[in-house]
């Protein structure tokens, strides 16, 4: 993990309330899918997780759903030449074994980001069948990135786009057919819950990307904390945020 003084590149809206922030590294740093990176702005003492969406050599890419106060200043006031202030690479990162060749991604709302991530980094070596959840139209993005993989399902809340339904829905349909290897997902928590229930007893390795508050996201303030199934604690920040899904409460 390093700090870096980073020069954003391009800072734009790409889909409803969505948001695309390219920036520039001094170097190249190699940052494996899942990874994230704390962004630090003037005037918060806090700085805000975001998982990278697309690293490609010294440029690195997240996206963000703008929220609270932080988010919209990111939106407002960062600009291509501002500098930003960024810890990273953080976290562990999804792992695919070599053996494991056929590998489902199942994404909900800003869980998709790091999904696209993992989809760059495996879509030359594994077969990838994704399936990613939106609420609507108007939310769906990146959807050239999603298609890098095998096949790639797209689920609207509403019907408005593609399959009308959730994500975990659309992949329990073809999970017949498909007979994943590995699950990988990231969402939000009743996403990840209904994912859980659903892959009960099938015996596919499942790993979830956890999103909680983080106050420094290298492990030190405890503010992450998850509870462990069986008892214990762990950090999302720096035992995570990927974990097995029996590994945590969710
Ligand atoms: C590992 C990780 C990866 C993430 N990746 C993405 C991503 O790719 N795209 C995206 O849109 N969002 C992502 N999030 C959520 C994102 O960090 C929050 O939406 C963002 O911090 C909200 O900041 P805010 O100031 O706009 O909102 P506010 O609600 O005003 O934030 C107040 C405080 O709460 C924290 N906070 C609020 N919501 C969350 C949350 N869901 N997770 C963690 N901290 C939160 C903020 O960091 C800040 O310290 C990720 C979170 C984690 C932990
Ligand atoms: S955010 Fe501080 S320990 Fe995880």
């Amino acid at each position: 993990m390093r700090e870096i003084i980073a020069t954003v590149l391009e800072n734009k809206r790409i889909a409803e309330n969505i948001h695309s922030l390219t920036f520039a590294c001094e170097e190249a740093v190699p940052v494996r899918a899942g990874q994230f990176v704390m962004i630090g702005m003037n005037g918060f003492p806090l700085r805000r997780p975001l998982a990278v969406c697309k690293a490609e050599g010294e440029r690195i890419t997240v996206c963000y759903q703008l929220k609270g106060e932080g988010t919209r200043r990111l939106a407002s006031d960062y600009k291509a030449g501002e500098k930003l202030s960024v810890l990273l690479p953080l976290g562990n990162g999804f792992y695919v074994a070599e053996e494991e060749k056929r590998v489902a991604v199942v994404g909900g709302g800003v869980g998709i980001f790091p999904l696209i991530s993992a989809i760059r980094q495996y879509a030359d070596t594994k077969e990838i069948y994704a399936y990613m959840g939106f609420r609507n139209r108007a939310a769906v993005c990146m959807e050239y990135e999603m298609r890098r993989g095998r096949e790639l399902v797209i689920a609207t809340d509403d019907g408005s786009f593609g399959y009308h339904g959730t994500a975990v829905q659309a992949l329990m349909e073809s999970i017949g057919s498909v007979k994943p290897d590995v699950i990988l997902s990231c969402g939000p928590l009743p996403m990840l819950r209904a994912l859980k229930s659903a892959v009960a007893g099938r015996k596919i390795p499942t790993y979830v990307s956890l999103e909680e508050r983080m106050g420094c996201g290298i492990g030190a303030c405890l503010v992450c904390v998850c509870e462990k199934t069986g008892g214990g604690h762990a950090r999302v920040c720096r035992d995570g945020p990927v974990f097995e899904i029996g590994e945590v409460e969710i």
